[in-house]
């Protein structure tokens, strides 16, 4: 089998939509789109966890159906990223490849600040390496909120609480969010946007910000 590696240059470009829980990722994935229609750019929505049988797995886990240790949860996710990058029926390195730009809601950052919470970053940056020598992001777009306003929106959003939703553990998260873009300062394209206003001033900062990394890209 042939080793697929970033020597083959993508000519699209991945943008990850980073955050805590409730910080709007997945309506702001959804603007972002919406902008890229509108000026003619061919792009693709996708998340993580996947749909994919590793995805179904990892949500049995994050709704408390399915129990194990932190230190099996975090492969799970490896696995889950690499099928999402490579496999044959939506990878989306083959759609970068032909000119595609992905907007993925979460990628390896959601893995280095939620698995960093219980086990050492380093562990899981290192863990993730088989991810991140295919394809970095061109730029990683985290949306930063207060994990109170964070768990508000949660709450009118959602009846049933998953894994990681409480507000000690998301001021943790993105403690370790902040935590992991300075390990990795000067490695990963990362921008940090002021998530706490309208999803319309988000939309803008974020259009902003993405139409800047994708002319330089
Ligand atoms: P979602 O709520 O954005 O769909 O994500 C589901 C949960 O999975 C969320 O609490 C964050 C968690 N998660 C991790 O812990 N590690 C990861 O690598 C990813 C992608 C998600």
């Amino acid at each position: 089998m042939q080793e697929k590696t970033t020597s083959q240059k993508p000519r699209g470009a991945l943008i990850a939509l980073e955050g805590i829980d409730g910080s709007g990722k997945s309506t702001q994935s959804r603007m972002l789109a919406g902008r890229m229609r509108r000026e003619g750019i061919p792009c693709y929505t996708t998340m993580e966890p996947t749909d994919s049988p590793f995805g179904s797995l990892i949500r049995q886990i994050l709704t408390g159906r399915l129990k194990t240790d932190n230190r099996a949860i975090a492969p799970l996710f490896v696995a889950d990223r690499l099928d999402h990058l490579l496999n044959d029926v939506n990878g989306i390195l083959h759609k970068i490849e032909e000119g595609t730009i992905v907007i993925t809601d979460r990628y390896y950052f959601s893995s280095y600040a939620y698995q960093g919470v219980d086990l050492p970053m380093d562990w899981v940056i290192k863990a993730n390496e088989p991810n991140s020598s295919i394809l970095r992001p061109t730029v990683t777009v985290f949306l930063d909120i207060t994990p109170e306003l964070a768990l508000e929106r949660i709450s009118a959003n959602r009846h049933q609480k998953e894994l990681f939703e409480e507000k000690s553990r998301l001021a943790q998260v993105r403690e370790k969010y902040i935590e992991a873009f300075q390990v990795l300062k000067g490695v990963e394209q990362v921008a940090v946007i002021d998530g706490n206003g309208s999803p319309q001033e988000i939309a803008d900062a974020v259009w902003k910000t993405v139409s800047r990394y994708m002319a330089t890209s």
